[in-house]
């Protein structure tokens, strides 16, 4: 018999100070680009892909703007505030874990075993 077991591995990103509010962090994630903001308080983390045709957004006046054609999104959510994104697309959200001022994001594994 074959068994599906998931487990969560946390991957260090940076140290909370260097996350400063109103600032992007750039990192990868599974190979592509990331980015990690401070807004509010709190820390977020995205897939740094603009749905619109794939650029990289950064931080400016409060929001994530993308380089090439200036469409913005919310800090909060990902979510598309401005055209050219298509309203209702979003930038993909990554999980994070804080704890003793280090940041991590959750990669998922899944794999196989005969036995548990
Ligand atoms: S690639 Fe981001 S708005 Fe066009």
């Amino acid at each position: 018999m074959c068994y599906t077991n998931i487990m969560a591995q946390e991957i260090f990103i940076t140290t909370a100070d260097k996350v400063k509010e109103g600032e992007g962090f750039d990192f990868k994630y599974k190979g592509r680009p990331a980015i990690l903001i401070r807004h509010g308080g709190g820390v977020k983390a995205f897939i740094n892909i603009c749905p619109h045709s794939g650029y990289e957004t950064k931080m400016y006046e409060g929001k994530l703007e993308c380089v090439e054609h200036f469409a913005t999104f919310d800090p909060d959510t990902g979510m598309a505030l401005t055209l050219p994104a298509t309203p209702g697309s979003s930038l993909l959200e990554i999980k994070l874990k804080v704890a003793d001022n280090k940041i991590y994001h959750l990669n998922t594994i899944v794999f196989k075993s005969k036995k548990l």
